[in-house]
């Protein structure tokens, strides 16, 4: 069979997080605690009642599951927006898929300060927009000094900054954060001369930043070329339901509204991502103990004589290791599966139960004896 190859997708492989049947996986981030029988319950009733008018298109507008949304931001971050303000789709990945459709696309160009997350290079290769990549310092936080030559040299159209950062687990600074703002003004692609860059700061692992650590969803009033982007699928513990949203301004959304296929977000994804939403104060107190047991691991992990990325997420980066696929290797051995990713050296684990944050760890000290 001869079919038409795309050359821009040549050598690549899907993307692939092995989903492999251990008894302890720890490699994906997720939230490790499932659904609480309430919560089952609630979910099976909204998705009843969904099914039965599973005849008629879904709402293209979803705005109550905007409105559902923006009131969760509120009460998470402080920061009341519009439901108009509130974005929503299968997943941030898809989220911010339209966002590089709206906004890049050929001869324009999306840049990310590296190390970070594994999917931005491929949004930017399904849009035809050209990928920048520009090394983090040592300690993965962003050079200042060199911030407004390189937004002047590449003139993004769009930037994605991930905060707190997969797979380091580091948040941005306030003053990395407006430092990154103030650079993007009137930096924006040459082909629409005098605006500005559109910066995405990506908060998946928002909820469960350290006090006093600053989400951008503050920054929203302030600059209107921001977007913020979160998820479900990590501190609310619902990977499986695929809602991803972000909150910005009514011109953005507008354009996103453009891109999206016609009734992208299913009438079952609605009413089950509602009735979570309706269990959210629940969710985070949850969110509270997963935040501890990250602290506990990375002392735990220190501990062991080991170097530890400061966490801002539910999961840890450490090493550094002059063979890490061997620790990766001996820990599945174990029943263990963390994830061979970030620089060289270094190793990512996922915040577990207790038990299985207990399992990782009498893996790993065998693994180092
Ligand atoms: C930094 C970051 N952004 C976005 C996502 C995508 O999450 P989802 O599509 O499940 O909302 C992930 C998933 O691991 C992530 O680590």
């Amino acid at each position: 069979m001869s079919i038409p190859y795309r050359p821009a997708l040549a050598g690549f492989e899907p993307y692939g997080a092995p989903q492999l049947d251990v008894p302890v996986a720890l490699n994906v981030n997720e939230n490790p605690y499932a659904p609480s029988p309430a919560l089952i319950a609630d979910i099976a009733s909204a998705v009843a009642g969904a099914a039965g008018t599973l005849n008629r298109y879904p709402d293209r507008e979803f705005l109550d599951l905007r409105q559902d949304l923006a009131d969760y931001l509120a009460v998470e971050s402080k920061v009341r927006l519009a439901p108009e303000q509130i974005w929503a789709a299968n997943g941030s990945n898809e989220v911010m898929l339209h966002i590089l459709q709206a906004f890049a696309g050929p001869d324009r160009s999306v840049l990310t300060f590296i190390p970070s997350y594994s999917m931005y290079p491929e949004y930017a290769r399904d849009t035809n927009s050209t990928m920048v990549t520009v090394p983090r310092k040592d300690d993965f936080s962003i050079d200042l000094a060199e911030l407004s030559d390189i937004f002047a040299r590449y003139r993004p159209a769009v930037v994605l900054l991930a905060s707190p950062n997969n797979p380091t687990g580091t948040a941005l600074s306030t003053d990395e954060l407006t430092a990154v703002m103030e650079a993007s003004i009137g930096n924006g692609p040459e082909d629409a001369p005098g605006s500005d860059c559109l910066v995405v700061v990506d908060e998946a692992y928002g909820e469960f930043r350290r006090d006093g650590v600053l989400s951008a969803l503050e920054l929203l009033s302030t600059y209107d070329n921001l977007a913020v982007s979160r998820t479900m699928s990590k501190a609310f513990g619902a990977a499986g339901l695929r809602l991803g949203y972000l909150g910005t301004s009514r011109e953005i959304v507008d354009q996103l509204r453009i891109v999206r296929m016609p009734y992208h977000l299913s009438a079952l994804t609605q009413a089950a991502a509602r009735a979570a939403l309706a269990h959210s104060s629940e969710q985070l107190s949850q969110v509270q103990g997963i935040r501890e047991a990250r602290n506990e691991m990375a002392e735990r992990l220190s501990s062991l004589g080991l170097e530890v990325a400061p966490s801002d997420a539910n999961f840890v980066m450490f090493g550094t290791f002059p063979d890490r696929h061997r620790i990766f290797a001996d820990l599945l051995d174990r029943g263990i599966l963390i994830r061979e990713v970030g620089p060289d050296g270094w190793l990512r684990v996922s915040v577990g139960t207790p038990e299985e944050n207990d399992a990782f760890f009498a893996a790993l000290e065998e693994a180092l004896a």
